[in-house]
């Protein structure tokens, strides 16, 4: 674009040329060329040191641009949802939703499960007790499911969670609100349960009716910030770690500091639907203040719970 008007104006100049006298002419158009050269040359310095807050901003805001929805079938939206996203790694796929939930649905979430809390627990490998189990997952939780919520809290936020995965309500377990206090953590460990380790699974970790099934992705949705610790950690993300080295209790790779209201979303399956080996994930220590969070499993099957 730049060589384009610029040879505009050099045509420009010559013409005048023609009426004024050369050298006049030359000296003036000269002047102006330079000086334009000059203040682009700036302004395109300047482009690259903001480039990147720039497609951070056209591609999040959208500013200006009206969305048209069409008129949808019989089970469409006929609305155009914005629910922004950040893209956190392709290696396990994972999403970033900040401000998912409002700061009072957060702490109606918390409310509603602080009286009901119990030990949380761990599905057992055939042959393994709760003993063996110990000490891997320690903190608190309870299973809410939507219907059970009679503020409608829970129905908000399954609905926008289906809209961002396109996995159906009925294919999510209830709610598992967490509460993590000081000290309290997660070993790393994978949500989808391989057949051939835990056998055809019956849902040991929770009171599920359904047969077989195969995690498919995992949203958390963060209801407390935490001062320290209290990460959700990736430590195989991009496939880094992944040597018999890693003990499950590391707190590496990938770390996800929770944000009340904002929402984690990962798949626990490549796209061929084998296991993701950097889905690997758990919650670090936490070492200041409360990490409380509302956890859905959704697999690949309806659910009836
Ligand atoms: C499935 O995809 C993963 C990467 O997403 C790849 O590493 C793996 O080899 C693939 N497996 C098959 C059987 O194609």
């Amino acid at each position: 674009m730049k060589g384009k008007s610029g040879k505009g104006y050099w045509n420009w100049c010559f013409a005048k040329t023609k009426k004024l006298g050369l050298p006049a002419v030359f000296l003036l158009c000269s002047f102006f060329f330079l000086s334009g050269f000059f203040a682009s040359t700036l302004l395109s310095l300047q482009d690259t040191s903001t480039a990147t807050t720039r497609s951070t901003l056209q591609e999040s805001v959208n500013e200006g641009i009206e969305y048209n929805s069409l008129t949808p079938g019989e089970t469409g939206d006929n609305s155009v949802t914005s629910i922004p996203f950040q893209i956190l790694s392709w290696k396990p796929r994972a999403l970033y939703f900040p401000s998912f939930a409002t700061p009072e649905q957060c702490q109606g979430v918390i409310d509603m499960a602080e009286p009901i809390l119990g030990p949380s627990t761990v599905a057992l490998r055939p042959g393994e007790t709760e003993e063996d189990s110990k000490g891997i997952r320690t903190s608190s939780g309870v299973f809410i499911s939507a219907a059970q919520d009679k503020n409608g809290i829970l129905d908000i936020i399954e609905e926008k969670i289906a809209k961002v995965t396109m996995l159906p309500r009925v294919h999510g377990e209830a709610f598992n609100i967490l509460r993590y206090e000081i000290g309290q953590l997660y070993n790393s460990h994978y949500d989808v349960f391989d057949p051939a380790e835990y056998g055809p699974q019956k849902s040991q970790r929770v009171q599920a009716k359904s047969l077989a099934f195969m995690q498919i992705a995992s949203f958390l949705l963060y209801l407390s910030n935490v001062e320290e610790g209290g990460e959700t950690m990736f430590p195989f993300e991009n496939g880094f770690n992944m040597d018999e080295s890693y003990d499950f209790k590391d707190c590496i790779g990938l770390k996800v500091k929770p944000r009340k209201g904002d929402g984690l979303l990962f798949y626990s399956m490549t796209p061929n639907l084998t296991i993701d080996a950097t889905s690997l994930h758990g919650s670090c220590p936490v070492i200041k203040g409360v990490k409380w969070v509302a956890t859905k499993w959704i697999r690949d099957q309806e659910q009836d719970d």
